[in-house]
């Protein structure tokens, strides 16, 4: 890529994001636990969200793409015995929130996953699980996949926390409905509440008292509720690398289209405003999870502190957040966010070491890291491993944009998980992309 001739299209350009991951993942797991069809539109059509779906096929969902439109046919509350193990790809998301799905559901469920889901701490899950009564086999070297569930009767209980953690939540609050009683999760910090929303759209009783969420069991016959239409907006994360993109670049401008706007997800729009950036957003619809228009125009930036409650709700930002930092003037500081530790790959290091190829001051902490800018790019004379992570793979991309020269990512295969048409629209904006 020739940052000479990237973007020189932005002026007025238009992108549409595919699909929420998060959402299509919960949406691919609810529907198939309802009774009749639901239809989704703008369900992701990348691997972590197919994996998701395939897992539900082999434990009797029917899933069917017809007309721009996906078609789930659910079971009733009645998850099948899968014949075989589930192969979870890369899909953290899926992997947890899914053993909490089956742990009451009278199956015996195994998963498995790739290289970077396979080094994934799932300790995390199977701490609450088996207070519910479930009995989990973790068969991993650390606590790690392949994990073994065999079903048990599970009541419920209430929960704190011990980590920020979306996944965790509602690998519990999803246990929680093929429970005896009630099920209470209590969390350090807000994170993001899609399952919370699905379930009151689907009708399924949950309370909601600050961060404290509530579900009622249905025992293990299992939850009755019907199906319904969603729609998936547009994934705010894969959003956010042309939000930076664009922020950094002052004359350029975008326009991003159907964006997910729920407010525990889009912390990156505080922190690029604080750091200068020029955005303005429209919300067009309300419907479970807001969505929305979202415009970009260049400007300098400056850097920022990013710490506490605002980083669950950054979390998967934080490697273009670390981009845009290398871009601003002055010092970045991302604090709190030891999780990134243990995402697709360790986050921390990944970045601090990119950052550093490309000529970046960058410190390591062992909580984040702080940065400093603005830096006149070097370009990498080695190619630069992804490591298997999608967000590592096109924050590199994106943070090349900006340097002279073109550069080597190797396995880039890992985008496919999120946002599958990342590369044409790259070109689509005028990168070069071999
Ligand atoms: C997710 C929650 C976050 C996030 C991940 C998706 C979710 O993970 O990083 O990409 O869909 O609930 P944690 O819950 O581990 O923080």
């Amino acid at each position: 890529m020739k940052s000479k001739k990237i973007f020189p299209a932005t002026l007025g350009g238009v992108v549409q994001v595919p699909g929420d991951k998060s959402i299509s993942q919960r949406v691919a797991m609810l529907a198939s636990l309802a009774e009749g069809t639901s239809k989704v539109t703008g369900y992701l059509n990348g691997e972590d969200a197919r994996s998701t779906l395939s897992a539900m096929e082999q434990m009797g969902a029917k899933a069917e793409f017809r007309d721009d439109a996906l078609y789930i046919t659910g079971v009733a509350g009645s998850l099948h015995q899968p014949d075989e193990p589930l192969d979870m790809g890369n899909s953290g998301t899926g992997t947890r929130l899914l053993a909490g799905l089956v742990a009451g559901a009278g199956v015996e469920v195994s998963m498995m996953g790739d290289e970077s889901l396979s080094s994934r701490p799932m300790g995390r899950i199977r701490h609450p699980l088996e207070l519910m009564g479930a009995h989990i086999g973790l068969t991993g070297k650390r606590g790690t996949l392949p994990m073994m569930i065999c079903g048990g009767k599970l009541k419920g209980m209430g929960y704190l926390l011990p980590m920020a953690s979306a996944q965790v939540k509602s690998c519990v609050l999803l246990a929680g409905l093929y429970a005896e009683g009630k099920t209470t999760v209590i969390e350090p910090r807000p994170t993001r509440d899609h399952t919370e929303k699905l379930f009151q759209a689907l009708g399924i009783p949950i309370q909601i008292n600050g961060l404290e969420v509530s579900i009622e069991g249905f025992g293990p016959a299992g939850p009755k509720y019907k199906a319904r239409d969603f729609v998936v907006p547009g994934d705010f994360s894969s959003a956010a690398f042309w939000i930076v993109a664009i922020a950094a670049r002052p004359g350029a401008e975008l326009v991003l289209e159907n964006v997910g706007l729920n407010p525990r997800r889009t912390a990156l729009l505080d922190v690029m405003r604080r750091m200068g950036a020029d955005i303005e957003v429209t919300m067009t619809e309300e419907q479970g999870d807001p969505y929305g228009t979202i415009t970009v125009r260049g400007a300098p930036l400056k850097g920022t502190v990013i710490e506490g409650d605002e980083i669950p709700n950054l979390i998967d930002e934080l490697p273009i957040i670390a981009v845009a930092g290398a871009l601003a003037e002055g010092q970045t500081e991302i604090r709190d966010a030891a999780e990134l530790r243990v995402k697709e790959s360790d986050r921390i290091a990944e970045v601090v070491k990119n950052l550093r190829l490309f000529g970046v001051e960058v410190e390591e902490k062992e909580d984040g890291m702080i940065v400093s800018g603005p830096t006149a790019l070097k370009t990498p004379d080695v190619a630069i491993d992804s490591h298997g992570d999608h967000r590592i793979a096109m924050s590199v991309a994106i943070l090349n944009s900006f340097s002279d020269g073109p550069i080597v990512i190797k396995n880039v295969g890992c985008v496919d998980t999120s946002y599958p048409e990342f590369w044409q629209h790259m070109e689509q904006l005028g990168g070069r992309v071999k």
